[in-house]
């Protein structure tokens, strides 16, 4: 039996769609590309009886919980530390070969989020920490905010986080660094954003949340891993496997469906440039013209899921 732990932390989301645009049903090998606590694994596993899913996590949390879940699964479940960017060297150490489907569900598990220790939310005073992986000895937010000029603090909360008070917040913060009084912990940095940002009464979400994103992102190096791991699944897929990508916010969801036009053979390149420098090239097949999102009931089962996306495609034979 599954551990009610791990089974009740985080809920997978659109767990139908994504079994069915997988055709789990028809078993073989699977890469969970952020197995987090394993409940899009379980389903696949559980829909037949032939599947075998390689699991990656960078976060030795989540690999401890899902194994545990997983335990009744036998061999046929494979979990793996490492960064979904690695996938084509993870393959090629595990050698099962070449996945039939590969599945990200990208951004950080509910057992991260409501962590009351790892910094990747103001709900908890904590050190500003929001690595998924502790272990990889990068900097942490707090770092970047002590180390980055108030220029680049500006422009990873724009541009990360779509936050239009993004100087003002940079510009705070540095103040705060300069009178020797450096931000390290998240109800800190919460309440000064609060402070610099002038609140829309109408506006329901917390005004860090914002900046909150950006930097978690910036720590992560999210949206540049998932260029790459784009690139390298559609390369590992076996001809006709599928690839299905769900992201949560427009940054992720634009490099998916770019990558993904690229990939099928629409050059992503600006007009009027003379000759296609994007590398298209016809490789997959689009399965989603538009993304999947998740049903009314769902969304109320499952906030978490309310701005899910998931796009998919094919890999073409030969
Ligand atoms: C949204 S959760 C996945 C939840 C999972 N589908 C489930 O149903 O339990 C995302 C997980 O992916 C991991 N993750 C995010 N980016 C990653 C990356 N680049 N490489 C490896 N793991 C990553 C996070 O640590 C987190 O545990
Ligand atoms: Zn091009």
């Amino acid at each position: 039996m599954s551990s009610p732990d791990a089974a009740n932390i985080h809920k997978p989301v659109m767990p139908v769609e994504c079994l069915s645009i997988l055709e789990a049903r028809r078993g073989g090998l699977f890469v969970d590309a952020t197995l987090g606590l394993g409940g899009h694994t379980e389903l696949i596993l559980t829909s037949s009886a032939s599947s075998v899913v390689i699991g990656i996590d960078q976060d030795q949390q989540a690999l401890d919980l899902a194994s545990d879940r997983l335990s009744h699964i036998g061999d046929r479940f494979i979990p793996v530390k490492g960064n979904f960017s690695d996938i084509a060297q993870i393959l090629a150490t595990v050698r099962k070969g070449s996945p039939v489907g590969v599945l990200a569900d990208l951004g950080v598990s509910s057992l991260q989020l409501d962590s009351e220790t790892r910094g990747f939310s103001f709900r908890f005073d904590a050190p500003l920490d929001m690595r998924m992986d502790p272990d990889s000895g990068g900097p942490t937010a707090a770092d970047l905010l002590e180390t980055w000029s108030e220029t680049e603090i500006a422009d990873v909360i724009y541009r990360y986080g779509e936050e239009k008070a993004s100087r003002r917040i940079a510009k705070w913060i540095v103040e705060r660094r300069d009178a020797g009084e450096p931000i390290r912990g998240t109800t800190d940095l919460a309440s000064l954003i609060r402070r610099a940002v002038r609140v829309d009464p109408k506006e329901r979400t917390h005004p860090a949340t914002r900046t909150f994103q950006a930097l978690r992102i910036a720590v992560n190096n999210e949206l540049k891993v998932l260029e790459t791991f784009i690139d390298d699944a559609e390369s590992v897929l076996a001809p006709g496997g599928v690839l299905a990508i769900i992201t949560f916010h427009s940054l992720e969801d634009r490099i998916v469906k770019q990558a993904f036009r690229r990939l099928a053979g629409q050059c992503q390149c600006p007009p009027k440039i003379p000759q296609c420098k994007c590398g298209a090239m016809k490789k997959l097949e689009i399965l989603t013209r538009r993304p999947i999102v998740p049903t009314v009931e769902e969304e109320r089962e499952n906030p978490r899921s309310k701005s899910a996306k998931l796009r998919a495609a094919r890999k073409l034979n030969g």
